[in-house]
Formats: structure tokens, sequence, C-alpha cells
């Protein structure tokens, strides 16, 4: 047996955010670490668009030595090209695992025979595994998968004993079909399975939103650890909420108005000093999404969305954030 990730070791229970395209980056994961995610994955990123060398790509990549353990998660269908984008990945980055995508459900990535439409086809899921694992032995491979294409093909048990026997160190289980797409609940009796049957670690994933979730799973299930996506896109104070509210019994109180708003433009100051340090200081259409998604918790969110739409420069922004706080100042949240 290899020997245990070390984040996992003494059944530490990780807390992982899930990679989220577009919404983790290096910002969003530095907000995430500060608030206590243990565990964290780059937002996947193409096996041969790494290797072509395109700037966007590696953009997604970067990390810095606080936000560790990272893992770099790529995606593709070739075992050929997928380890090559790894070894290439050790050689700049040095993360601390390498992650595979299993699970991404986009039809993008469905017609290149990556992603989720490896879950149609074991025997290329497992040489691509393979390949990556002999490419990087000095680097811990580690898989995210969904539980099966469809409902009438829940393969994830069967997922699960091909990338342990060919050396993978842990496995995230989305507890959805890629037919489900975001839609239904996950299946965590599924998880569970995969859970009790393998010697890996594995991480629970799908719809976890609260510490009582977190309670719960921990009690019964039998996985290693939890990977926490959406709710934590507009609220990243959720993993420092469950571990103090677990480890005390009493709940922190909730980020004022104030400091949510001071999160999102210390976001912003992140993202402007690293990965978008090049952005001409008008073109802001990027920051859109993103600080919609960080704000979707916030009282009066629904309203603010479309104000979110119609700003065009960072003043901008801070004068709606100060329209804002004052119509909200009481509320908390
Ligand atoms: C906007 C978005 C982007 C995602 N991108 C990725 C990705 O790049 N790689 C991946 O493995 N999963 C990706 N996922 C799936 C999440 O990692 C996670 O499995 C899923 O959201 C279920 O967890 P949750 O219920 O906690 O959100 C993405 C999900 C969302 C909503």
């Amino acid at each position: 047996m290899p020997e245990t990730l070390p984040w996992f070791a003494g059944g530490a229970f990780p807390l992982y955010l899930a990679p989220m395209a577009r919404y983790t980056d290096f910002g969003f994961r530095q907000l995430c670490k500060e608030q206590g995610a243990d565990v964290m994955v780059t937002e996947f990123v193409q096996a041969d668009g790494l290797l072509r060398g395109g700037p966007q790509a590696w953009r997604a990549v970067d990390f810095t030595e606080e936000q560790r353990p990272m893992g770099v998660q790529i995606f593709g269908s070739s075992p050929e090209t997928m380890a090559e984008a790894a070894q290439k990945i050790r050689d700049r980055h040095r993360p601390d695992f390498i992650d595979l995508n299993y699970g991404c459900p986009a039809h993008r990535v469905i017609d290149q025979n990556a992603g989720s439409s490896l879950l149609r086809n074991l025997d290329r899921l497992g040489a691509v595994a393979e390949a990556v694992v002999k490419a990087v032995p000095e680097l811990p491979v580690t898989a995210k998968i969904r539980i099966g294409w469809d409902d009438k093909s829940i393969v994830a048990l069967e997922v699960g004993r091909i990338l342990q026997g060919v050396g993978i160190r842990a496995l995230a289980v989305h507890g959805r079909t890629k037919e489900q797409g975001y839609s239904g609940l996950a299946d965590w009796e599924v998880i569970d399975a995969v859970a009790r049957a393998l010697d890996i670690p594995v991480i629970g994933n799908g719809d976890v939103s609260d510490w009582k979730f977190v309670d719960r799973v921990r009690r019964e299930s039998a996985v290693s650890g939890l990977m926490i996506g959406r709710a934590a896109l507009g609220y990243p104070w959720i993993f420092k909420e469950i571990k103090e509210t677990l480890a005390t019994g009493q709940a922190p109180a909730p980020p004022t108005i104030d400091e949510r708003w001071a999160t999102v433009f210390r976001f912003l100051d992140l993202l402007l000093q690293g990965p978008y340090k090049d952005k001409p200081a008008d073109d802001i259409g990027w920051m859109r999404a993103k600080v919609k998604a960080l704000t979707k918790e916030m009282a009066g969110s629904r309203q603010l969305r479309p104000k979110i739409d119609r700003v065009n420069s960072l003043d901008e922004l801070h004068a709606l954030a100060a329209e804002h706080k004052a119509e909200y100042a009481q509320a908390v949240g």
C-alpha cells in the first residue's frame, strides 16, 4: 500500500474546495484558503492546451506556496498527451498532486472523448491514469469522477477499482451521473459504497452545504474527506463556519455586509496583482461573473446582479458597493 497522502493522515477528514472552471481561480482559492479550505485543486486545464503553451491555460495553473496542498487538474483522452502534460506541470509548478478529470459533462469536453465521456470507455480511462502515474512517479496522482454516464450505467465502484489498481492515490466522487448534470441530488449511497470498497481515500462530493451535512456524513459514511463546490462560490466563509461549528458547537457570526464587500475588493486586488495584471484598467468584463458569484449570498443580491452588469470600471463598482452597503447596512450578510 502506498503511503497515505499527508492531508488524510490521522483521520484528518480534510475539506477540499472543488475545482470549478472560471471560478476557482488564483484569487478565489486564496480567499478559501484563508477561510480554512484544507486542500484545493485548480480548475481543469486541457492537457493539449498546456502542451501548446497558451498563457490562458497556464494562468489557471498558478498558485502560491500558501495555497498548498494544491493539485492541478487536467483533462484529455490521450494517455501520451496527459502524461506529457503532467510532466510539464511537475517541472514548472511542482504541485502536491496531479488530479485527473473524469467528470466534466460539458459538450466541448465530451466531444473530445474526455471528462465524463471516459466513464463509457473504461479501458481508456484506466490507460490514461496508468500513463500519468508512470510519467510522474514522484507525484501523487488522484482522480475525480461522476458515478456513471446515466442511471443505467453506475460504474463508480468499477472505476474506483480500476483507478486504485493503477496507482491512483485518492478518488473524489461527485454523486451524480453525467446525464444529471447538476440536477437532482447527489447519490451518497453510491459514494459510500465506493469508499467502503476501496483502500485509497475517497472524497465525497455533491450538495455539501453546511456543518450538519458534514457532521452526518462524517458519522455515517466511510468517506475520508469532503469536497465543497457551489456552496463556497458565494460564501467562501463556509469552510471556517463548518470547522468552527463542529469544533465548538457554536457557529461563528456571519460576515457583515462591509466584510463581504471588502472581500470582493480584496479578491479583485489579488487577481489584478496576479493572473490579470496585464488587463487594461477599463477592461472589466472578465470580473462581472466572478463578482456576481461572490455576491450571490448577500442580502439584495438579486437586485445587485443587473447593476453589476452595467458597471464599467472599478470606480463604478466601488460606488455601487457604497450604495448597496448604505441600503443594507442593517442586514447581516
Ligand atoms: C461552474 C462550475 C465549474 C466546474 N468546473 C469543474 C472542473 O473544472 N473540474 C471538475 O472536476 N469539476 C468541476 N465542476 C464540478 C464541481 O467540482 C463539483 O463536482 C460539483 O459542483 C458538485 O459539487 P457541489 O454540489 O458542492 O457544487 C464544476 C462545477 C461548476 C458549478
